[in-house]
């Protein structure tokens, strides 16, 4: 995809965003989760639990200790729609984590995680992460208030990548579905 169709793109979501937050109900279930290790010397005690009776949607609760300090925190995340056995890329970006940490995000994705991780996780403001600090998220659901109400009913698989230093660090994997709200009263009543 080239730039400006991907500026388009984004154009889109916001506004989508925006229209969202007024008539959006969105549910997000996360079904599955998987965290792989790449640098096992640097990341350390790593547990990643997906909990499917702390909330209706299930939850996340993750931790790890660093070995070292870092600072350069980068990689992309692809969100893929999931229609039978066809995936499609919904969208990729590339993520400065560090960034993220710090700043208002845009995109509705970036935007939603660093809105969520402020309020259940000890992650620091801005980085570096620091070694031997106990880090953990818990309770993490996706704030269905953040997706756009264009987002189909869909399967999704969710996979950040994350590079410490341009290396391949650590991969989370969530799959999880999409499902509107109003349209399960319907099928109830
Ligand atoms: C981290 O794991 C090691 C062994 O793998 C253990 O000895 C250590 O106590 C753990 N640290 C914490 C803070 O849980
Ligand atoms: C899941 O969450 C519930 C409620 O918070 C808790 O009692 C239970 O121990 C958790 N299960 C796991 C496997 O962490
Ligand atoms: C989605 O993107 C990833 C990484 O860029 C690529 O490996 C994968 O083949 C793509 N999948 C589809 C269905 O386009």
């Amino acid at each position: 995809m080239n730039v400006e169709k991907l500026l388009k793109l984004v154009d889109l979501f916001l506004g989508a965003v925006i229209l969202g937050s007024v008539c959006a109900e969105k549910d997000v279930f996360l079904t599955k989760m998987e965290c792989r290790n790449y640098m096992p010397e640097l990341v350390r005690n790593v547990s990643c639990n997906l909990n499917q009776t702390s909330h209706r949607t299930g939850s996340i609760d993750a931790e790890f200790i660093l070995t070292q300090d870092v600072e350069n925190l980068k990689g992309i995340f692809i969100l893929t729609l999931k229609r039978g056995s066809h995936g499609t890329n919904f969208t990729t970006l590339n993520i400065d984590y560090c960034q993220i940490l710090s700043s208002v995000e845009k995109h509705f994705i970036p935007k939603m995680v660093t809105t969520q991780l402020r309020q259940i996780s000890n992650f620091p403001l801005q980085c570096p992460l620091k070694m031997n600090t106990r880090y953990y998220v818990k309770e993490f659901t996706i704030n269905s208030k953040f997706i756009p109400s264009y987002m189909p009913e869909t399967n999704f698989i969710s996979d950040a990548h994350l590079n410490i230093k341009n290396r391949k660090a650590f991969r989370f994997l969530i799959e999880g579905r999409f499902s509107t709200r109003l349209q399960q009263k319907y099928n109830k009543s």
